[in-house]
């Protein structure tokens, strides 16, 4: 008996797979959210979860997608003449990074907060709602004027292209991959629901 099998060619689609990647961060700010409202409303939130959300949401928007972005769609865009696309990034990536000011605020504080000192909660509400805000719609613009115009300015081939050279930075990740932090999310949004609503 013959045997067929359908052989499909799987390549990354870097558009989904970047694009799951700000899912993923918007989900962890919500998170990041709830934790301070419940701060502010004096539940008292283990420092674990702080520092594991705070921890999670810097490694994962600046080292896993941000470097993502600057090392290897930017340059790409470059490369390929696509000037518009590629200041469009860039903006947006520079105004990701200017908010970095409260995180830096945040990091400043957090090992006090971790050892009891209730004193530096303030400056963690103060700088977490206007990272959060200033942050938060970021995302969806990207997508929307960077992202998923990427399909109509890169040819299938640029396209896969791209998507092989985003799977190469994978391979060299050493932290968690996008299911891996699709997973960690969904447990640090439960164990966050435990404590605070
Ligand atoms: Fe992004």
């Amino acid at each position: 008996m013959k045997v067929t099998r359908n052989i499909k060619v799987n390549y990354m689609d870097p558009v989904k797979q970047l694009m799951d990647e700000h899912r993923v961060i918007e989900r962890l700010l919500d998170v990041f959210d709830k934790i301070i409202a419940g701060t502010e409303n004096g539940i008292n939130v283990s420092p674990e979860l702080v520092m594991k959300n705070v921890g999670m949401l810097m490694e994962c928007a600046n080292e896993y997608h941000g470097a993502k972005e600057e090392d290897v769609i930017i340059p790409y865009l470059e490369e390929k003449g696509k000037t518009e696309l590629k200041a469009a990034l860039v903006s947006f990536s520079n105004e990701y990074d200017a908010c970095l000011k409260y995180m830096d605020n945040i990091l400043e504080v957090l090992d006090d907060y971790a050892s009891g000192d209730l004193s530096v909660t303030m400056k963690i509400v103060e700088n977490g709602l206007k990272f959060i805000e200033e942050v938060r719609p970021i995302f969806e613009k990207e997508d929307e004027a960077v992202f998923k115009l990427l399909k109509k300015g890169l040819s299938k081939e640029e396209l896969e292209e791209l998507g092989e050279m985003i799977q190469e930075f994978e391979y060299s990740w050493p932290g968690p991959m996008i299911g891996n932090y699709q997973k960690m999310v969904r447990d640090m949004e439960r164990d966050a629901g435990r404590i605070i609503w």
